[in-house]
């Protein structure tokens, strides 16, 4: 096993943006010290990387920036417990480590020509903003682009300025939003993901959806994209969630026969069949 995935490279925070307006999700830009280390990391988008903070501990967190911009590193971190706090309370000029990347990657290169349809729920976003804006910045590679996106409340809607002032005004992209419960500030649609979706009504025809969220919304998603006539090779999605050691090691991903760290995290319905409904 390569090294690189079991030693955390040094890497530095070089900003922190908040992405809720609770500020429970922040955004960490991350370069690595050593130039041989940022070489050597490369991905592709729904890969994740496992993020320590020295003294404290470490977690798996998706890679959100896309591999086709030059620069940093970027984490969306929701604050849940001991690791994720402490990340949280990093600031510019703060050591923390990187190891990775874990994972297969959305196979992006095999949709060429497609429609791509996007549906995310809350922090699911992270890994597909990556894949969004790999698509975004290889745009004459793929046809229409929709994204579906849902959050509990209008605050908890992650990457608002990218959501509000760029995808939705690239081309042939549409962005529709969702949130579980309104407030005075919003005048969008009120209801889960999955019934939106529905609503939507998206052609299946020519179109390969994409779908990361919560796994209580993964489930339905895939059912609503069944019945709206998506076949099983064309629904794909990320069973990241359930993964911890990533490297193949500690027995709690597995599905089945299936090894989520090992032969995923991303998978297509199809690769799905047969196995047991615990993902
Ligand atoms: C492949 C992969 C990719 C991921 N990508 C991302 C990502 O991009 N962004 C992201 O934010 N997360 C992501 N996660 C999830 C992230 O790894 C976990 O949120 C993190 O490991 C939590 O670690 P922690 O020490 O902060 O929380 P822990 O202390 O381990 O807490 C974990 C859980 O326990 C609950 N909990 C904690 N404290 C309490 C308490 N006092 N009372 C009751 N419940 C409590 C929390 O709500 C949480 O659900 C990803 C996970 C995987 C496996
Ligand atoms: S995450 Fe540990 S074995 Fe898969």
């Amino acid at each position: 096993m390569s090294e690189r995935l079991l030693l955390p490279s040094l890497a530095t925070v070089t900003s922190v943006r908040p992405e809720t307006l609770s500020g429970d999700v922040r955004t960490f830009q991350v370069e690595f010290d050593d130039p041989a280390d940022a070489a050597r990391f490369t991905y592709l988008p729904g890969q994740c990387a496992m993020v320590s903070v020295f003294g404290v501990g470490e977690c798996m967190i998706s890679i959100a920036s896309s591999p086709t911009r030059l620069g940093p590193l970027e984490f969306a971190v929701k604050k849940v417990g001991m690791v994720t706090e402490a990340i949280h309370e990093l600031e510019p000029g703060a050591n923390l480590g990187v190891r990775g990347p874990y994972g297969n990657c959305f196979p992006a290169h095999n949709w060429l020509g497609q429609n791509l349809l996007f549906v995310a729920g809350g922090i699911g976003l992270a890994p597909l903003r990556s894949l969004v804006n790999y698509c975004l910045d290889k745009r004459e590679d793929y046809g229409t682009i929709d994204l579906v996106y849902g959050a509990r409340t209008p605050g908890d809607l992650c990457f608002r300025d990218e959501l509000q002032e760029v995808w939705s005004k690239a081309p042939d992209t549409r962005v529709n939003l969702t949130v579980d419960r309104g407030d005075d500030t919003w005048a969008g649609p009120v209801g889960f993901v999955p019934a939106f979706l529905e609503s939507l009504a998206p052609d299946p025809s020519g179109r390969i959806a994409v779908t990361c969220g919560p796994p209580i919304m993964i489930k339905l998603v895939l059912e609503s994209l069944t019945r709206l006539g998506f076949p099983p090779e064309r629904i794909i999605t990320t069973l990241e969630m359930k993964m911890q050691c990533g490297v193949g090691k500690c027995g709690r991903c597995n599905v089945g026969a299936k090894y989520v760290c090992v032969d995923g995290p991303v998978f297509s319905l199809r690769d799905l069949e047969g196995l047991p409904e615990e993902f």
